[in-house]
């Protein structure tokens, strides 16, 4: 089928770079973009028109990193340290995912807000529970998020009894898990929470299985001072932390590591050279004390770095939002390095929330990709002094919107939300 998306659209093809076609239209065959134009060709004239009038359509939001057992958590407990955080507040509330009604009124809640913010694509941790897995990848399947979720493995330094497997169970439950995902647009990938939580019986096991099935991998890399040096204290044979996940198989192509805030220069030549992708999470390195990451440095190394929202380190799951805290914590880093380091323009952080995460799954806003995107209608915004550009609409929308100004998502090629 063909379809005509006609509106102000804007995308950023590269880091730094916005595309906008003023009064453009989006062609689309079964839901995969066939062109982009500033007049519509006559051989499309047939297709299905959604005329967005005015309104801007942009490229939807991924989210390469969050929890969803902590939904439950967003707002709380942001007093503790990342290891004390943990304990105290995080491993209790994720033990009450056994329970898979709850799982089920939490997750369809939290799917709801996700596509209803405009997030398409995400790359999220479920808790270590088979069945509450499940739960969450059927309901962001109904909802229309796609992408990659993990069931958590740990099995050591959680809650003994009531929040930890033993390795065999940690194992064979992630087997089972594997066999019953069968979903089109939600896939599994492995989960190792990080390094302090898993044996190395356990790490080289889930290495081998990712290995076997060609599942990507994903975990946490030095986010806190007391988290690397308890890494380094069980792994005396590694000089570093990614090193840990290396000496097991994990380190590899597309393996998402989370915050990396104090990744050294030779843990990020690490990064580059295997691929590894960074998932950048500034609400959660600020609430949580972790630190302030140099992510203009990573840029100019080359590395991938992508955004998270990382509820409920973070406090917000919008995107739109963690990408303008994404751009003040980059002034924070430039008035850290004696104002030395560019902070992130808006188009940089719109890259980074928006197409560097979407190449991760294979896909991006270009001829032949199937469409993710948003149309964001900013009618209700504050009168200005004079006619904005589209520009200017556009940065004022990341700024300022909230959901009630996104009335329509497209998610996978197809129409999520609104029409
Ligand atoms: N490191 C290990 N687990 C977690 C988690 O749930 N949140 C954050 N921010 N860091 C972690
Ligand atoms: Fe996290």
């Amino acid at each position: 089928m063909k379809e005509i998306l006609k509106g102000h659209i804007v995308h950023a093809p590269a880091l730094g770079q916005l595309e906008i076609i003023e009064d453009g239209y989006l062609v689309l065959e079964d839901g995969v973009i066939a062109g982009i134009y500033s007049q519509l060709p006559g051989e499309h004239a047939d297709g299905k028109m959604h005329d967005y009038g005015d309104r801007l359509i942009l490229q939807s939001f991924a989210d390469m990193h969050l929890h969803a057992p902590q939904y439950p958590m967003l707002g709380m407990g942001m007093d503790l340290p990342l290891l004390d955080w943990l304990d105290t507040y995080t491993f209790p509330v994720e033990a009450r995912f056994a329970d898979t009604e709850y799982a089920r009124r939490v997750y369809r809640r939290l799917a709801n807000e996700l596509i209803t913010n405009g997030t398409t694509r995400v790359c999220m941790f479920s808790s270590l529970h088979t069945d509450a897995t499940w739960v969450l990848m059927e309901e962001l399947e109904k909802a229309g998020v796609t992408g990659f979720v993990g069931k958590v493995n740990m099995d050591r330094n959680g809650k003994e009894g009531v929040y930890q497997e033993t390795t065999e169970e940690s194992v064979s439950e992630t087997l089972r898990w594997l066999e019953g995902c069968h979903f089109d647009h939600v896939k599994p990938i492995i989960t190792p929470r990080f390094t302090p939580t898993c044996s190395d019986e356990l790490m080289a096991q889930l290495g081998k299985i990712a290995a076997e099935k060609g599942l990507y991998v994903q975990s946490h890399l030095s986010e806190n001072r007391a988290e690397m040096a308890w890494v380094l204290e069980l792994h005396p044979d590694c000089k570093q932390y990614w090193e840990s996940y290396h000496k097991f198989g994990q380190w590899k192509d597309h393996t998402v590591m989370a915050h990396c805030v104090h990744s050294d220069a030779s843990e990020r030549r690490a990064m580059r050279e295997h691929n590894v992708v960074v998932a950048h999470c500034a609400d959660s390195n600020i609430n949580i004390s972790s630190g302030v990451c140099p992510v203009r440095q990573m840029l100019d190394e080359g590395i991938w770095v992508t955004l998270g929202s990382d509820i409920a380190g973070g406090q917000q799951l919008p995107m739109y939002r963690v990408i303008t805290t994404t751009i003040r914590s980059s002034k924070v880093r430039q008035m850290m390095d004696d104002w030395k380091t560019p902070f992130l323009t808006v188009p940089e952080g719109y890259y980074l929330g928006t197409t560097a995460g979407h190449k991760y799954f294979g896909g991006g806003f270009a001829v032949g990709d199937a469409l993710h995107a948003v149309v964001v209608d900013d009618g209700n915004f504050t009168e200005s002094t004079r006619p904005l550009s589209i520009n200017e609409r556009f940065e004022r929308a990341l700024y300022m919107m909230e959901q009630r100004n996104i009335i329509s998502v497209w998610s996978a090629g197809r129409c999520v939300v609104g029409r």
